[in-house]
């Protein structure tokens, strides 16, 4: 192979073989082939893109690339769900165990905060004593026992991913459909699962700010998981606001609790996140083969919340991975963060929007988040918010408290956090949570107008902003 020709031709917008991709990656990852190669490949591929069978191909040399687990001698259908990342987004530690308690096998390979976004083992190490780094062997062990098990890359999963990941990061070569789809689905494909329910996310706080950007990326992803053999369903889903009400590694986990020992279906500010949980562990009720249809793995699941049978389980999987129990049944008792700054309202309205990457670069400042990958992240620090978009608010209501353990970021902080809230006068235009289904048959635009029920946010219909005189004479005519 001659690294040179492989570069100029993906350059010059030509096609590399499998072979060719092969060793391109392998050499990459054995250290033979030098960075600045590769840098300028990537580069390359950023420019040029890929063909589909090149697209398909680059996820299977780098999934190949480390172990693929076999869970075949554990019994049950395995589903796995992957989100692109949010503000806000604890979706997969509500659904873990509600999947599990209907009897869905979910192995979960996840990953940490980076940027504005939050990870899903930052959450759970919040919790005192979870272990997220577990042998294999382990790892199978809390799954065959447990029924849901959550843990973070090992070293022996796709190696050339985490190489490659890493020089894309400084290169700006991050932003580029094939790449990302192979790099995320070579490490889901390798964790063992039969399924994969995918939510793409989309907005100002998504990774893909762009709705057309989100659903190509959305259709890379089911196309390559599809092609391994796993049914795959995505779903494109709104990043705008931030998701439910707590931003923040604990606050995640506390708000997470709340959800699942909720029997009331009543969820307040954590509607969408729990329409967006139901919908996905629903999903992948249906992929197990447990219910027949997505509407009837969501009853299923809504019957695991009524009962507790989801809060016990997720007891079970805190205690089977070394975490403290207790603290997640007397909450109350954890150390709160020092200081405590709260956010309110300069103007009787509604509000129009709250900037969700605004508010992941406010937890980021308080202590929550990471910029590099060695940083040390505030487990409690983070944001509450007290309304979300739609809501009505009379001027000095709380819109927010920010949680943090280092005074001198407080004036900023704060600051920056009543910036993201917008208040208008009237309700601003529902903003659909799902905005479209992807599986094997292709792409399905979903309109419903506030949220996967369709329903307006109650403060909204209760309280509609009164005709402005403009509006009534224009009605008059
Ligand atoms: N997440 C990944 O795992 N890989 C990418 O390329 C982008 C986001």
């Amino acid at each position: 192979m001659n690294t040179v020709d492989l570069i100029r031709r993906k350059r010059d917008g030509g096609t590399l073989t499998r072979e060719e991709w092969g060793s391109l990656i392998d050499s990459f990852t054995d250290g033979k082939l030098p960075e600045y190669q590769m840098s300028a490949f990537l580069m390359a591929c950023y420019f040029r893109g890929m063909s589909r069978e090149e697209m398909l191909t680059f996820a299977d040399r780098m999934l190949h690339s480390g172990v693929v687990l076999d869970l075949s001698d554990i019994p049950g259908y395995k589903v796995d769900k992957h989100s692109t990342g949010g503000v806000g987004d604890k979706v997969s530690l509500i659904l873990a165990p509600i999947a599990a308690a209907c009897g869905v096998a979910v192995p979960m390979i996840s990953g940490r905060g980076l940027g504005h976004t939050g990870g899903t083992l930052d959450k759970l190490e919040s919790i005192p004593g979870f272990r997220t780094s577990l042998t294999i062997a382990e790892y199978k062990e809390v799954l065959r026992s447990v029924g849901a098990v959550l843990i973070g890359q090992t070293t022996e999963i796709a190696p050339a991913d985490k190489k490659m990941y890493a020089l894309r990061d400084v290169t700006a070569t991050v932003e580029c459909i094939p790449l990302i789809a192979g790099s995320i689905m070579s490490k889901k494909l390798a964790e063992g699962s039969d399924a994969l329910v995918l939510d793409i996310k989309t907005g100002r706080g998504a990774f893909m700010k762009e709705f057309g950007k989100a659903l190509e990326l959305g259709k890379a992803l089911v196309e390559i998981g599809e092609s391994a053999g796993k049914r795959t369903i995505g779903y494109v889903t709104d990043m705008s606001q931030p998701l439910g009400s707590h931003i923040g590694n604990w606050l995640e986990v506390v708000e997470s609790v709340m959800c699942l020992r909720t029997t009331d279906g009543k969820y307040g500010l954590s509607t969408d996140v729990m329409d967006l949980t139901l919908l996905q562990a629903g999903t992948m009720v249906m992929l197990s083969g447990k219910a027949r249809t997505v509407e009837e793995g969501m009853t299923l699941c809504k019957a695991t919340l009524a009962d507790g049978t989801a809060y016990t389980k997720f007891l079970d999987i805190v205690r089977a991975q070394g975490g403290s129990v207790a603290s997640i049944e007397r909450l109350d008792a954890h150390p709160p963060a020092t200081h405590q700054i709260a956010v309110s309202a300069f103007r009787d309205g509604f509000v129009q929007s709250i900037d969700a990457m605004e508010c992941g670069l406010v937890s980021i400042l308080l202590g929550a988040g990471r910029t590099k990958m060695e940083d040390r992240i505030d487990p409690v620090s983070g944001i509450v918010l007290h309304r979300k978009r739609g809501m009505s608010v009379r001027k000095g209501d709380p819109l927010a408290t920010a949680y943090t353990n280092d005074p001198s970021v407080i004036p900023e902080a704060a600051s920056r956090l009543g910036k993201a809230f917008v208040v208008g006068p009237r309700p601003p235009q529902p903003v659909p949570l799902v905005k479209a289904r992807i599986d094997s048959h292709g792409v399905k635009l979903i309109g419903s107008r506030s949220n996967v029920t369709g329903k307006r946010p109650a403060s909204i219909r209760k309280r509609r902003a009164k005709p402005t005189k403009k509006r009534n004479q224009r009605s008059r005519k």
